[in-house]
């Protein structure tokens, strides 16, 4: 027979075949049996698709007889196959792939005497299917029989594949390894040959006879039988319970809790500062409490807080050292919190000493500059001026201040 592939030029093939190598995880990690299910399904479906195609069409004799022929023809089977696996499903192509000498044998000289698709394939020619109601690679029967594996009350692990473990896991209610029993906590509320119906005990029974709550015959953890009923146990006052050194023991229904004591407690009997063994560092016993010490109480006699302008704050159980009023934290001292004052600086407030100087130099400067000018001219007036102006200098340059000045000058500044 013509496979599928064969119409495919090799080169193609090759690449189809690289694309499918890469992991599809929907189909990875797919059961065999169940690729083969899916295939046989799938297979079945195209051959309900092409039954009423043929070659043409139309209901002549001749095309009866016709339809007839295709119904056998390689031509069908070829159309079914195509749609039996999706491009991206690898198993099944790779199954598909497997099964054509079988797939052929079948289509051409097994149909009839075996009908059955899926079994002649999966079960009989691949051998990756057991039967329903058996399980693992020789297909052993599943506990309760293959006629209704696990009673009909439960899942037997693999059922109809050549894998799993045979176990039966009950459905809600049912127990046993065959499933033909009722689970914890249900009683047996009717039975016949084929049928187990199952109830649910009264809340706390493990084990009854009926619902009522006086027919329990066992108790689940947590719970005493007494008189034919559950009581809950109190675990707090034995040695079944277990609670951390500082933690006290809740009875609950069926079981215990453990809750952390108040804060002001070493040890305790229940909750609150009221139940405590010892009182913990920072409390002390008033009457049956153990209440917060005021740390701060005598902080006028004998200060506690020791830094400067540190004030006294108790706390739950201890107390803090602030800062006093109007004060503030920086670096670990208590500083006086003044809004930083930020008065309009003047355009020459970031001028220095040494340059008040120099532009006093350049004002008197450029005055005797603009003397000279006007002496220059032969303005007498101003000629009298400039020689004042220039003696005025001199005396200047020759007090202490200005000699600072020449000092600064003759040192770079
Ligand atoms: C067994 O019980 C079920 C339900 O309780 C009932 O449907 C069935 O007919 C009974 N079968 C026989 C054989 O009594």
């Amino acid at each position: 027979m013509a496979s599928p592939w064969n119409k495919v030029p090799p080169a193609l093939l090759s690449f189809l075949l690289l694309f499918l190598w890469l992991p599809n995880p929907s189909a990875s990690q797919q059961e065999p049996c169940q690729t083969c299910r899916d295939l046989a399904s799938n297979f079945l479906k195209g051959l309900e698709r092409t039954q009423r195609e043929n070659f043409g069409g139309g209901n002549t004799a001749w095309e009866e007889e016709k339809l007839a022929k295709y119904a056998n023809s390689e031509t069908r089977l070829l159309e079914v196959l195509e749609g039996v696996c999706a491009t991206s499903d690898f198993a099944c192509n790779q199954l598909l792939e497997q099964s054509e000498d079988h797939v052929e044998q079948w289509w051409f000289h097994e149909q009839q005497q075996h009908p059955d698709f899926f079994q002649w394939l999966c079960m009989d020619a691949q051998k990756l299917c057991c039967s329903p109601g058996t399980y693992g690679p020789d297909c052993h029967t599943c506990p309760g029989g293959a006629q209704k594996p696990c009673s009909g009350y439960g899942q037997c692990d693999g059922d109809g594949t050549r894998g799993g473990t045979g176990l039966c896991m009950c459905q809600t209610g049912y127990g046993g390894p065959f499933c033909s029993e009722c689970g914890d906590g249900y009683y047996e509320a009717a039975r016949n040959d084929s049928h187990l119906v199952c109830a649910e005990c009264y809340r706390a029974c493990g084990r009854c006879s009926g619902p009522e709550d006086s027919s329990c015959l066992r108790c689940k953890r947590g719970w005493m039988l007494h008189d034919r009923r559950c009581i809950d146990i109190d675990e707090c006052g034995t040695e079944m319970a277990h609670c951390r050194a500082n933690q006290f023991c809740v009875n609950t229904e069926g079981s215990y809790e453990c809750r952390d004591c108040a804060k002001a407690c070493i040890g305790c009997m229940g909750a609150g500062p009221s139940r405590c063994k010892k009182c913990n560092k920072g409390y002390q016993r008033d009457g049956v409490k153990c209440l917060d010490v005021d740390e701060c109480a005598g902080e006028v006699e004998e200060p506690v807080c020791t830094g400067a302008n540190e004030a006294c704050e108790n706390t739950d159980g201890g107390y803090r050292c602030i800062c006093a009023e109007g004060y503030v934290r920086k670096d670990g001292i208590c500083e006086e919190d003044k809004p930083p004052d930020a008065p309009e600086k003047g355009f020459f407030d970031d001028i220095t000493d040494d340059e008040v100087v120099v532009l006093q130099q350049m004002f008197f400067g450029a005055i005797i500059c603009a003397l000279a000018t006007l002496a220059a001219k032969g303005d007498m007036v101003f000629t009298a001026i400039f020689i004042g102006a220039v003696a005025a200098m001199a005396g200047y340059w020759l007090s202490e201040r200005s000699d600072r000045v020449l000092d600064g000058f003759i040192k770079g500044r």
